[in-house]
Order: C-alpha cells, then sequence, then structure tokens
C-alpha cells in the first residue's frame, strides 16, 4: 500500500509545484511507482512543468465523476501526472479528493500532491488527503509567516507533518537561518535546496530538476529526501563523511525521521 505526501504552503512562488516535480524525479529514480497529483484546482500547472500541456481529460473530471481516473493519467519520463484543467469551468467539490483517489494508493509506492497557495478548500482538500505532509519555506519572514499559519493549520487538522523544505536559499546573512525556521515552526528542516537558476532551466525544458541536473546541491538535498521517505539509504560519497565532519541539520533531521518511520 503506497502513501499520500502533500507539498503545502500558503504562499504562492516559494517552489511547491518545482519541489513536486522534483521529488517525483527522484523517488521514481529509486525504481519506485509514483503518481504526481496537482490538487491546485483553480490555478494549476504541474502539467505545464512536466510537458502536458492540454490534457482533455484531468483530475476536474474525475472528481466530477464524468471520468475514470485512468483516463485522466499521463506519462511523463519515468512519472506518472494527474493535471487539472486550467481553462474549463467545471463544478467541483476539492473536499472529494481523498475518496476518489485512495484506492490508487494499491498502484503506486507514492503518491506527492500539489497545492493552492491559500488557505481554501483546496489546500484543506490536499491536507485531508495526504498521509504525510511537506511544508516548503523560503528563509523570509513574509514566508515563515505563513510557514506558521500551513503549520498550525495542519496538526488542526491531524496530518502528520514531515518536515519543511526550504528553498531558494542563497546563503546570505540577511537570510532567516536554518535554525531559527526550525524553532518558530517547531517543524525540522528535511531539506535546504539552494536557489539555482538550474532549477528555471529545468523548466523551461519541462525536466524535474533533480533529472535534468541530477548532481547539483539541491538535487542530491531532494534525492536523499526521497530516500528517506521511502525507507531506503542514500550517501553519494563526499569527503565529509570520510573525514567525519559535523553533518549538517538537516542530515540529522532526515536520519532521525528514517529511524522514526523504518525502525
Ligand atoms: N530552488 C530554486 N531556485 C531557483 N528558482 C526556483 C527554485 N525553486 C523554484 N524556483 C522557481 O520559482 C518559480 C515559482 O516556483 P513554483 O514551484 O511554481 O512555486 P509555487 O508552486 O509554490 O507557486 C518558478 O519559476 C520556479 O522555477
Ligand atoms: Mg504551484
Amino acid at each position: 500500500m503506497g502513501k499520500t505526501v502533500g507539498i503545502i504552503s500558503l504562499k504562492g512562488g516559494v517552489g511547491k509545484t518545482s519541489a513536486v516535480s522534483a521529488l517525483g524525479g527522484a523517488i521514481a529514480d529509486f525504481g519506485q511507482k509514483v503518481l504526481l497529483i496537482d490538487g491546485n484546482f483553480s490555478a494549476p500547472n504541474l502539467g505545464l512543468h512536466l510537458n502536458i500541456i492540454d490534457p482533455k481529460i484531468t483530475l476536474h473530471h474525475v472528481l466530477d465523476r464524468t471520468a475514470n481516473l485512468k483516463d485522466a493519467i499521463y506519462e511523463s519520463g519515468n512519472l506518472d501526472v494527474m493535471p487539472s484543467s486550467i481553462f474549463e469551468r467545471i463544478n467541483i467539490n476539492p473536499l472529494d479528493l481523498k475518496n476518489r483517489i485512495k484506492t490508487l494508493k494499491r498502484k503506486y509506492d507514492v503518491i506527492l500532491l500539489d497545492s493552492s497557495p491559500a488557505l481554501n478548500e483546496e489546500t484543506l482538500a490536499v491536507m485531508l488527503a495526504s498521509d504525510e505532509l511537506l511544508v516548503v519555506t523560503t528563509p523570509d519572514y513574509p514566508t515563515l509567516s505563513m510557514t506558521l499559519k500551513a503549520v498550525k493549520v495542519a496538526k488542526q487538522r491531524g496530518t502528520q507533518i514531515e518536515g519543511l523544505i526550504l528553498n531558494k536559499v542563497h546563503n546570505k546573512n540577511f537570510e532567516l537561518s536554518l535554525k531559527d525556521i526550525e524553532k518558530t515552526a517547531e517543524v525540522p528542516v528535511m531539506a535546504v535546496i539552494p536557489h539555482d537558476v538550474n532549477v528555471l532551466r529545468a523548466l523551461s525544458e519541462f525536466s524535474p530538476s533533480t533529472i535534468y541536473n541530477p548532481k547539483s546541491k539541491g538535487s542530491i538535498e531532494y534525492k536523499k529526501l526521497a530516500a528517506v521517505l521511502i525507507g531506503q539509504k542514500y550517501k553519494p560519497f563526499k569527503l565529509n563523511n570520510f573525514l567525519r565532519i559535523t553533518p549538517k541539520r538537516q542530515e540529522i533531521n532526515r536520519e532521525i525521521l528514517y529511524k522514526r518511520v523504518f525502525k
């Protein structure tokens, strides 16, 4: 039986959809069966990240019961994707999401859910349909405030928050530190993704950044997070490991998550 993992944040542009695509690419690379679902119902763009430009049948049709699940699933490289409709006006109840997709857990090891950037029914639907959540944040106060709100709501709904993905990090001293973010949000950071123009390049090529540029720092972070989510070990050789230099905070957090879930 597979699991659903929601990728959320109550702010746009922080990198949710990019994270869904990158993490999906990384998990599929470990040989797992992965489905990405666009839960950003009113402004969907996961399909556009992965070269699914104008899908005729989508999650919208699945939710209004005019299509079967399998007819709304498209292939993009080693990923399966269920996009949503951008322009068609179809009345749906987002809260049906959990029920409509539950049989897919038998077919897929991991289902990643993209989400809307606002506190609305769409985001609640993704929270309720997710077994676990990852919250995407960037190291600045406006985003952190929204991250706190997302964490609070998710906790109220009782969905397990596995951690934060700290994205678009420039490593400048004006940015909020990982330590401060963890302390304020009371959620561990599971991956630190640098701001990297290659993520934009990957987008222009309709490819997950982890497939387009597998050796970048961000891609390696995503692969390590992917491994932890599916209970595998991924340790690329690094001089740091060899010299036993103190591991980074997110390495420790991932080890704790791995032990909690798989030991
Ligand atoms: N680590 C990163 N470095 C550089 N650009 C990024 C990074 N992550 C995301 N982006 C870019 O930021 C923009 C918004 O990302 P997106 O994933 O669409 O955010 P969201 O889904 O949260 O609205 C996109 O153009 C994307 O390519
Ligand atoms: Mg998005």
